[in-house]
């Protein structure tokens, strides 16, 4: 065999939509196939670890065993492009552009009109459409297999062709990593900093591939991927009788739960068990079942059992280094054996297990006196684990109740965890261990009573046996049709597709890292604080400038302007000086030829603290610091003192409201590019703030705004993380770029994103609330406390808002609410749709629902009575005009087909014991405009061309929302013209000045009037010629102007009338009206897991009179699930230290497919034109989100239905959001008080 260390580097052919590639480098996939490589933009980077599928790409290759061309889905973000060797590669450029033909699969994900989720709209692949699988791969993939290797800057790759050859060069490299999917290893070298000089890929090496039926049951290569096995399980299970194939379908049901396709497509079984990772899926159902393992090296062969000493500490196992895992044999089952697993994770879909485990039972012939028993749980300890202890002693027992009593008590000692164990969640994942053994108990009875051998289970307990299965969601909408006479060419009012939407689906659409490369371009990587509260020492960068390819290295002291900024007040800085205030405080920043040697120079960076107390993290513990922001605000209306003397109760309560993660799927992204001249520069930026942006940096650099330009074409997202925090990366960019003189770029990696960039505001709130016996509230006296973080950024106007919505619609004759701002070591938090007024409103969800639990009255009843009227004045003295939450409500409680609903949910109930749904219908009103008045304002610039066509400029930028669609519909019916002769380019501060941030959800509003108002200026300049030449077109009377002289171009100017609020007389409009709407939803929680399902929602929207249905609707449906990830599923976990866990979607769970209601309804109130906004319409972006609490209270009513078998009652604490761990935890029975004990937390709530 040669030395794999000498220098022979095979060249690697891979195809890419169809053309060939001789890579050189070793990279994965993604680099290769995007813009900086190719060009090819479609492909995008959304997390780097296989978490988000933004990267994914279709796979095709020659499987000379099968004889079969194998087509598969995986991400471009893990696959290393060695492994694709004689592959051939279709991204979604491939398949179809706007300017050829469309798949319809493009057509169908860019038609936003169409019913949301028909499955069979999704058809795999369009007949018409034939693959083409490259003919010279063909013929490459029939040679015989060599041995291969490739070289890259840092590792060495290298694919033996033979098993002998395998461990050849294991015996000579045994530190080197087998690697087959890289679904480990590449999140290692990518995120632990970890580096293999070696690689060997076993992929040709036919015995690690086999699969092959023994008489003890299935024996399967190391290599073989969890697709394949899946595919011969289950063949299998089809084809046997039931009773052998009880572990198959156990390894079936996990993997129904693993990752998404495109990881099991790649990911290896033999990976899987290697790792050793203490969360696997398979390993606990692999050493449930005694799997046996063959282990091979050099030396021979040995087969060992998967028993409780295989793993010998956090991920190890008893493999010696220079050995390698074979296959595994997973044995049928016999009569007489039963065999189940579960997976229990925040979220159903595609995360990692909070607890897993494999359970095994065998009892004697014909009885159900238990022979052996093997309960393994991973989730419990550093490695998976063998309850050994508890089955010991329940060998020789009769499968019974006192089995089952006993068997709970002894997991509660064996399965302990140490109070602080990583992962937190102690108690929960302690309750666990006992409620899945609980499950398998009555699976395993309800199994035996089919064979006569026990009683059945009892019918309230049988759902507690069912798998968790949630039916694929389907959505209605509803809105109203244009009216008859709507001439035909008027396309406002209509359900017009997005204008983006086909170029978003091919992958043309172009973001801001699709911009093409300059020639002498950089890169730049951000050096950010390890500690939150500290001073630095010192900044030692000689080994990061020994990087190759690095340029330079930026600090404060780089910044010709001023080191001082932040949106509001500069309380900020671009660059730490001296003190850095949280984790993730920008330090520095590497500037390199590529993104790689950018990114390793920046790890390379050293930095000494000196560390600083206190650190201040949690809502909590600024309370105990009183650490505060100024002012605190207070809005009151009322008298207190006599409304609780007037009430017949008063309650006190608490909740807490984490925050969220803005997870636009486009993270932040900077291009500068000085002009070489007076001090200009070009900002090419993802951002919401183009004025914002262009003020910072000219700031930083010292030079006149007037010299800054900043441009946005569009963002791949940005839900308010790009109205203030886009800065931070921007100007630090900026000022790169004019110290390096040379085009400067930066695309975020999401970790890093997630790190430096803030998120929601999470709230706490306590109240004090005065009611009557009927439900009827008097008295309010409510505080809020916000966690701002350590700088103040857009804190104050959030606190404002969230005090304005208080009362949610609840009229509230005493009132008063307070607020202060929390100052912390956290990345400062900013702006996230809704923008305080969700928890504002969720406090006060909080209370009402208290009170009916109190009065022992429906929720519904209780809010429905608490309800403003028409005119209704508000705690800040607006009255309620055009008031429509009745007729919300109403329409609401028709279309949910509410009182049945009600009913069967009781019946349900009654019928069930380990599983309950809940009900619940919330309304929202919320406040449009900017709280600060000045910023509503827009401007807009409208040029008619000669031939006719329309540019268009306006101050808001495109995120996705649809905002240039609306406005082109408006500008078509303005100037009565086909939206085709009509164009938006892009946003930029040179075209429209002094631009409000697109927030607040009033974006069409201002600029929707902006530009009515400069197109009524152009109608009036045309009319002469409209008139002279009634019969002519448009072209004609432009061409008549033009060739007059006339200025084709004008500006447009709109500013909100009647707006002012004054907190200290507490007078003044803060809001130019109100969007409302109400939701109904049911769910239904399993007790014993703490898993729920969204079974159905129906939201009635009051949007005016919709400018456009199809984009209004998307906003409905896209606000209201990112409000279900706010109140059910996203949790930020940072240390007592401030560090941030969650820095990806591994961690960091957002709402996927099975999280949409099965029933989705979504309807436009009909007949409700609003009169203070642009053609009767209504602002949407953010309202809807707020009524994802319906969930939340629906979550809550079951809970409450849950205790109430327990004898518990009335009000409880339930904070969001209301996840498994919070929901299994509220639902207090026999088995959680098995687990008493206060925990010493790994993470904190802040
Ligand atoms: C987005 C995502 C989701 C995931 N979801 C889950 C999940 O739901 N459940 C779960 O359990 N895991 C999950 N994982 C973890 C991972 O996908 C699995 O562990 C997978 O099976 C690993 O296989 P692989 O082929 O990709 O491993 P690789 O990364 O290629 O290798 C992993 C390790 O195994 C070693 N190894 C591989 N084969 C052998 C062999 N034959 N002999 C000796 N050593 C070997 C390698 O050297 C390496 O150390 C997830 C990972 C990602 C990125
Ligand atoms: S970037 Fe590859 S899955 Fe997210």
């Amino acid at each position: 065999m040669e030395e794999p260390n000498q220098n022979r580097h095979d060249q690697l052919v891979l195809f890419i939509n169809v053309s060939s590639h001789t890579p050189h480098t070793l990279l994965t996939l993604l680099p290769c196939s995007s813009n900086s490589m190719l060009g090819l933009t479609g492909t995008k980077l959304g997390c780097s670890e296989g978490g988000c599928g933004a990267c994914t790409v279709m796979m095709s290759k020659f499987d000379p065993h099968s004889n079969r061309i194998i087509h598969q889905a995986i991400n471009a973000c893990l696959a290393p492009l060695c492994s694709l060797h004689h592959c051939a590669i279709t991204t979604v450029e491939g398949i179809g552009s706007v300017g050829s033909k469309l798949h319809p699969v493009q057509e169908d994900s860019a038609d936003s009109v169409q019913p949301l989720f028909d499955p069979e709209e999704f058809l795999p692949l369009d007949p018409t459409q034939d693959i083409i699988f490259p003919p010279e791969l063909m013929t490459l993939s029939k040679e015989p297999v060599v041995s291969l290797r490739f070289r890259g800057e840092r590792v060495l790759w290298v694919q033996p062709s033979s098993l002998t050859e395998l461990l050849e060069l294991k015996a000579a490299y045994p530190e080197a990593r087998l690697v087959v999917g890289n679904t480990e290893v590449g999140i290692e070298m990518k995120f632990k900093n970890q580096l293999y000089p070696v690689i060997l890929s076993p992929t040709n090496v036919q015995e690690l591939r086999n699969i092959q039926f023994t008489e003890n049951g299935m024996e399967c290569g190391a290599a073989v991927t969890l697709t394949e096995l899946g595919e011969v399980l289950r063949e299998e299970v089809e084809k046997l009788p039931n009773y052998r194939t009880e572990i198959f379908q156990a390894v079936l049901e996990q993997l129904r739960w693993f990752a998404g396709r495109q990881i099991r497509n790649v990911a290896a079984v033999g990976g899987n068990i290697m790792t050793a990772s203490p969360i696997s899926d398979l390993n606990p159902v692999f050493m449930a079942a005694g799997c046996e393992l063959t282990l091979v090296s050099k030396e021979g062969k040995r087969v060992v059992k998967m028993d409780e000493k295989f793993f010998t500490g956090y991920r190890k196992t008893i493999l010696r280094s220079e050995e390698i895992l074979l296959s595994i044999e997973i044995p049928y089952t016999k009569k007489g054996q039963y065999f189940s697993a579960f997976k229990q994770s925040p979220r159903r879909e595609d995360d990692i297990a909070t607890v897993t485990c494999g359970m095994n039972v065998v009892f004697g012939e014909g009885s159900n006196t238990v022979h052996d028993i093997k309960l393994s749980y991973g989730g419990m300890a550093p490695v998976t684990l063998l309850a050994t202890d508890t089955c010991r002693q329940l060998i020789g027992r009769q499968w019974g109740e006192d089995l089952m009593e006993d068997a709970c008590s002894l997991l509660a000692e064996e399965m302990s965890l140490s109070p602080s164990a990583p992962g937190g969640m102690v108690a929960y994942r302690r309750t666990l261990t006992i409620s899945l053994f609980f499950k398998f108990f009555l699976t395993v009875q309800r199994k035996l009573a089919q064979e006569n051998l026990s009683e059945g289970v009892r019918s309230d307990y049988e759902s507690a046996t069912e798998l968790f299965h949630q039916d694929p969601p389907t959505g209605a909408q509803i809105y109203q049709a244009v009216p008859p006479g709507q001439s035909a060419d008027d396309v406002v009012g209509r359900p017009m597709m997005h204008l983006s939407a086909l170029k978003q689906a091919t992958g043309e659409a172009v973001y801001c890292d699709d911009i093409p490369h300059y020639e002498n371009e950089l890169y730049l990587a951000l050096v950010t604080s390890t500690k939150a509260h500290a001073h630095i020492i010192s900044i030692e960068t000689a080994e990061a400038m020994a990087v190759p390819g690095v340029v330079a290295f930026i600090s404060a002291k780089d910044i010709p302007g001023s080191n001082k900024t932040g949106p509001v007040v500069s309380d900020e800085t671009v660059f730490a000086d001296n003190k850095v205030t949280c984790v993730g405080h920008i330090i520095g920043a590497v500037v390199a030829d590529t993104q790689a040697h950018a990114q390793r120079a920046a790890k390379a960076v050293k930095i000494s603290y000196e560390e600083l107390q206190p650190v201040i993290v949690s809502i909590q513990d600024a309370i105990t610091h009183q650490s505060f922001y100024q002012p605190v605000r207070v809005i009151e209306n009322g008298d207190l003192i006599k409304g609780f003397q007037a009430s017949d109760h008063i309650i006190e309560g608490e909740i807490h409201i984490g925050g969220q993660e803005h997870f636009y799927l486009e993270t932040n992204c900077a291009l500068a590019v000085p002009r070489g001249e007076d001090g200009e520069m070009e900002l090419l930026v993802s951002t919401q703030a183009a004025t914002k942006t262009q003020t910072a940096a000219a700031k930083a650099l010292g030079v006149p705004a007037s010299h800054v330009v900043c441009r946005v074409k569009r963002m791949g997202g940005g839900f308010g993380g790009k109205e203030s925090r886009s800065t931070i990366l921007s100007t630090a960019v900026a000022v790169a770029a004019n110290k390096v003189k040379r085009p400067v770029r930066c695309m975020l990696d999401r970790d890093e994103d997630m790190l430096v960039s803030g998120g929601r505001h999470p709230f706490f709130g306590r109240y004090k609330v005065g009611f009557q016996k009927s439900g009827k509230v008097v008295a309010l006296d409510v505080t809020y406390y916000c966690n701002a973080g350590n700088s103040l950024d857009l804190s104050l106007s959030i606190l404002e808002r969230a005090l304005f919505h208080m009362d949610n619609c609840y009229s509230i004759p005493h009132i008063r609410g307070t607020g202060y701002m929390c100052k912390t070591n956290l990345p400062s938090n900013t702006a996230f749709r809704g923008f305080g007024g969700p928890q504002g409103m969720m406090v006060a969800e909080s209370w009402i629902s208290e009170v009916a639990q109190s009065c022992g009255l429906p929720a519904e009843q209780v809010r429905k009575m608490n309800l403003y009227q028409q005119g209704g004045i508000t705690p800040f003295n607006q009255s309620l005009e055009q008031f429509t939450i009745d007729r919300c409500w109403d329409e609401c409680i028709t279309i949910s087909d509410f009182s049945q609903r009600r009913a069967r949910v009781e019946l349900y109930n009654k019928q069930h014991r380990w599983t309950k749904r809940g009900l619940s219908i919330i309304p929202t009103k919320f406040g449009i405009s900017f709280t600060a008045t000045f910023l509503n304002q827009a401007g807009a610039l409208v040029h008619i061309y000669t031939d006719g066509s329309v540019l268009i400029t306006h101050g808001g930028t495109e995120m996705g929302q649809g905002l240039h669609t609306k406005m082109i519909q408006i500008a078509s019916r303005t100037l009565e013209i086909p939206t085709s002769k009509i164009h938006i380019s892009e946003t930029s501060t040179n075209t429209v000045p002094n631009t409000s941030p697109t927030a607040a959800s009033a974006s069409s509003d201002l600029n929707g009037m902006a530009i009515y108002n400069a197109c009524q200026t152009l109608l009036q300049r045309l009319k002469p010629y409209k008139t002279s030449k009634p019969k002519g077109n448009w072209e004609d009377w432009v061409t008549a102007a033009y060739f007059d002289r006339v200025n084709l171009s004008a500006n447009g100017f709109y500013r909100t009338p009647d707006l002012g609020y004054s907190f200290e007389t507490n007078s003044g409009r803060p809001f130019n009206y109100f969007t409302y709407g109400v939701a109904a939803s049911e769910v239904e929680i399993d007790c014993l897991t703490g898993s729920h399902k969204n079974l159905h929602t129906s939201i009635v929207m009051d949007v005016g009179k919709s400018l456009n249905p199809a984009l209004d609707i998307g906003q409905v449906e896209g606000a209201f699930m990112q409000g279900v990830g706010l109140f059910t599923l996203e949790e930020l976990r940072y240390s007592p230290q401030g560090y941030l866990y969650t820095r990806g979607p591994g961690m960091y769970k957002i709402p996927a497919f099975g999280d949409i209601p099965t029933q989705l309804k979504v309807s436009l109130l009909r007949d409700a034109p609003n009169e203070r906004a642009i053609f009767s319409s209504k602002a949407v972006g953010e309202p809807p989100l707020f009524l994802a609490a319906s969930i939340f209270y629906a979550i809550k009513d079951a809970i409450s239905a849950a205790r109430a078998e327990s004898g518990l009652s009335g009000p409880f604490r339930l904070d969001s959001p209301a996840t498994p761990e919070r929901i299994r935890n509220a639902c207090q029975d026999k088995f959680t008080k098995l687990v008493p004990g206060t925990y010493t937390p790994w993470d904190m709530r802040v």
